[in-house]
């Protein structure tokens, strides 16, 4: 599917567009299925959508009590750590509302042995969407954007991106020089629907790369972010679409 991408004129054009998308899609999965899932992502990005979401606006009109909450990635340390994305979610949203205590399911990212996280979360979440064989769909996965092209922490030059089976890898990420864990890309692709949320002048040159049409896809991690069933939505700030080319730029929807 084409991905549907919006380029904000301001912060809060940005934020209240992402905002829209998440109760949208909260709205659509309750309505369908009497709850929603969504995966958070790690990044300032994320963390000022989140502190966004906590204002009374949406506050008032999302059915916390029906949303359930993962986690894309995680860094390999305890939760009430600074680098936690866990901590950032929780202290940006999650403790501000009435998510129950049991909706919030949490990378373990104190566990020694990332493989062995990996593999925790792993059952985790199948247990949770009852699939054995079958992967989980998400209703809604967020995703950030590194300047190196990587997403959730799925990072260039890693065997993580062609992990096909696993939902969930634990690995050691030299570019960081950090242990992560992160879903895959199957568990992304699964998703009714994915966001980047991609705000800021530094990324405008990964933005340029990413949309190129005339070199090969899949340089780039983010890149092999291609819903199956799913849609695909970017969100931009002006600085981030800047090096966009008009003909990308004149598609996208302007807020
Ligand atoms: C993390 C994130 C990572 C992040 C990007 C963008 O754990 O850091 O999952 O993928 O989303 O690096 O981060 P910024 O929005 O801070 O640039």
């Amino acid at each position: 599917m084409t991905p549907h991408i919006t380029i904000a004129s301001s912060e809060a054009a940005f934020l209240k567009k992402a905002a829209q998308v998440f109760l949208e899609s909260v709205a659509d999965a309750v309505s369908a299925r009497g709850q929603a899932t969504v995966a958070l992502s790690g990044g300032s990005t994320p963390k000022k959508f989140f502190s966004y979401l906590a204002e009374p606006y949406y506050r008032e009109r999302i059915p916390w009590t029906k949303v359930h909450f993962f986690w894309g990635d995680e860094r390999c340390v305890p939760p009430d750590h600074a680098d936690s994305n866990y901590k950032m979610a929780m202290d940006a949203l999650l403790k501000k509302v009435q998510v129950p205590s049991v909706n919030i399911h949490r990378m373990p990212g104190e566990m020694e042995d990332p493989r062995e996280a990996a593999k925790s979360y792993d059952r985790s979440m199948r247990l949770f969407f009852k699939t054995d064989r079958s992967v989980p769909k998400f209703d809604l996965v967020l995703l950030g954007l590194g300047e190196d092209g990587h997403t959730a922490s799925l990072f260039p030059k890693t065997v993580a991106l062609t992990e096909r089976e696993k939902l969930v890898v634990g690995h050691h990420v030299e570019s960081v020089h950090a242990n992560r864990l992160t879903v895959t890309f199957p568990v992304i692709n699964s998703a009714r629907r994915v966001v980047f949320l991609c705000a800021g002048d530094s990324k405008s040159a990964i933005i340029k790369e990413i949309f190129r049409t005339d070199l090969a896809v899949d340089r780039f991690p983010a890149q092999r972010v291609n819903p199956v069933e799913g849609e695909l939505i970017w969100i931009l700030d002006s600085q981030s679409a800047a090096r966009l080319p008009n003909d990308v730029k004149d598609q996208a929807q302007h807020v």
